[in-house]
């Protein structure tokens, strides 16, 4: 039984450059046509177009393959794609000129295939290679570099319309040579195009990294570059135990581009927190460290008889006064300077929420504010955290691990928890009963209950 018409296999193996693939013959533009194709004709309830890995065809690639009759067609090129979808997936009548039906050859060529790759993997292991998978780990870092490079000296908003390497160096204020560099590895990451000496942007660079576009990420991708210098001190960090002086220290631009970062991370997030958590019975919200207030908005555009109050550092406070405002939500969202660490919270809340705040503490912080908070909260109260959480080992989930030495390298005590340490703080400041939410992403909510 066949849950679809039609299902359309394309290869999309990708293996290491200069090695014949699939990807490398250009499947991937083929499957983005198919995908267009098959939206357009409205076929889509019809069919499902999924990808596949190497089937030992590559030197034919790209290959895909159409079930249930088992059609193969090999070099398949975006401009074949009209075709097949109109002819054979619409009218039933396979394109003749596409197909591969010599089955003995195809067999024979995916067999040798097969044991030319075991043959390779066993001479590889042998020598003692590096796995790809370990060679890639370490290298990782060179095209997220690129990149972090590019937003910092805001290349692609110099690239504009176009532009060779000596004007857009000079417009960075950037060496010639060096810029043309650069811009050549861009290129090669598939984030700008070259024609003769000419850079231009890719639909997605100028989407999303050129500022002034109405999908501009640059200044919360900044906070990312930032981060980055941070990341540099680890090892003398693991050493010392603690966050050691970085090539750069905050500053008001540091600080404004974290506060973009959050708040790029948490809007589409923010209303799935609301909604976990409902609106039935609550009229006063503290939000603790509320940053860019995206929670606070989210909750006063989700109901206009909740009051939220954001405390949050003096630096920040001003920062997220803009954000407010621009919500249009400053009479529901009122700001209080302070430090969460030693003011006391007031009373009479029904939640208080901690997003992003616990794991920037120590074990014996995060108590403390547990039971200040618990004291501070109306009976049925709630006080949420939001946070990775970490599993019984503290091996997973891999960002949570990843994202407790993001802590060790920026703050003086901060880490990941699990939810054991969670729920057993919250008990311990008189908590008594504390569950646990998990919404889509990385984060998930710890909740205690006043009763
Ligand atoms: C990781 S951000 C989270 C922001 C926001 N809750 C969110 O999820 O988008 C941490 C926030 O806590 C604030 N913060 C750090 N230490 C604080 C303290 N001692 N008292 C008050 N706020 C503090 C920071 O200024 C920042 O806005
Ligand atoms: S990479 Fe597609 S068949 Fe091998």
């Amino acid at each position: 039984m066949e849950p679809f018409r039609i299902h359309l296999f394309v290869c999309t193996q990708q293996k290491p450059e200069g090695v014949t693939s699939c990807p490398a013959s250009g499947s991937l533009a083929v499957l983005g046509a198919l995908d267009r194709e098959i939206q357009a004709r409205g076929l889509n309830h019809d069919m499902q177009l999924t990808t596949c890995g190497c089937m030992g065809l590559c030197d034919e690639g790209p290959v895909m393959v159409v079930y249930p009759a088992g059609v193969w067609y090999r070099r398949v090129q975006p401009s074949d794609v009209c075709e097949i979808v109109a002819t054979h997936l619409g009218d039933g009548k396979p394109v003749d000129r596409l197909i591969w039906n010599d089955a003995p050859a195809m067999k024979a060529m995916a067999v040798e295939h097969g044991e030319k790759f075991r043959a390779a993997m066993a001479a590889r292991e042998k020598a003692g290679v590096l796995p790809d998978r370990l060679d890639q780990m370490i290298r990782v870092y060179m095209p997220s570099r690129c990149l972090l490079t590019a937003l910092e000296l805001d290349i692609f908003t110099a690239v504009g319309d176009g532009g060779n390497a000596e004007q857009i160096g000079t417009k960075v204020r950037a060496n010639a040579r060096a810029a043309g560099m650069l811009l050549n590895a861009l290129v090669a990451l598939g984030l700008l195009s070259k024609s003769g000496d000419d850079y231009k942007n890719t639909p997605e660079s100028a989407r999303f990294f050129v500022q002034g576009s109405k999908d501009n990420h640059r200044n919360g991708l900044l906070h990312t570059a930032n981060i980055w210098h941070r990341w540099s001190t680890l090892t003398d960090a693991v050493r010392s135990g603690t966050r050691v002086p970085s090539s750069r220290d905050d500053t008001p631009e540091w600080t404004r581009n974290f506060i973009a970062g959050m708040q790029r991370n948490a809007k589409d997030r923010a209303p799935l927190l609301v909604k976990a958590l409902g609106t039935t019975g609550v009229r006063r919200i503290l939000d603790l460290g509320g940053g860019s207030g995206v929670y606070s908005i989210a909750f006063a555009r989700a109901c206009p008889d909740v009051q939220c109050e954001i405390l949050d550092i003096p630096e920040v406070v001003p920062l997220t006064a803009g954000y407010v405002s621009q919500a249009g939500v400053s009479a529901q969202v009122s700001l209080r300077p302070g430090d969460m660490l030693e003011d006391d919270f007031g009373s009479g809340y029904d939640i208080i929420m901690l997003n992003a705040i616990c794991h920037m503490f120590s074990e014996e912080q995060n108590r403390d504010i547990f039971r200040r908070a618990h004291q501070a909260l109306a009976p049925n109260g709630r006080l949420v955290v939001q946070d990775f959480i970490l599993d019984s080992e503290k091996t997973g989930p891999q960002q949570a691990a990843l994202f407790s030495l993001n802590m060790l390298v920026n703050t003086d005590a901060g880490a990941s928890y699990s939810e054991f340490e969670y729920t057993h703080w919250m008990k311990a400041a008189g908590f008594t009963e504390v569950c646990r939410i998990n919404l889509p992403g990385p984060s998930s909510l710890i909740v205690g209950l006043v009763k």
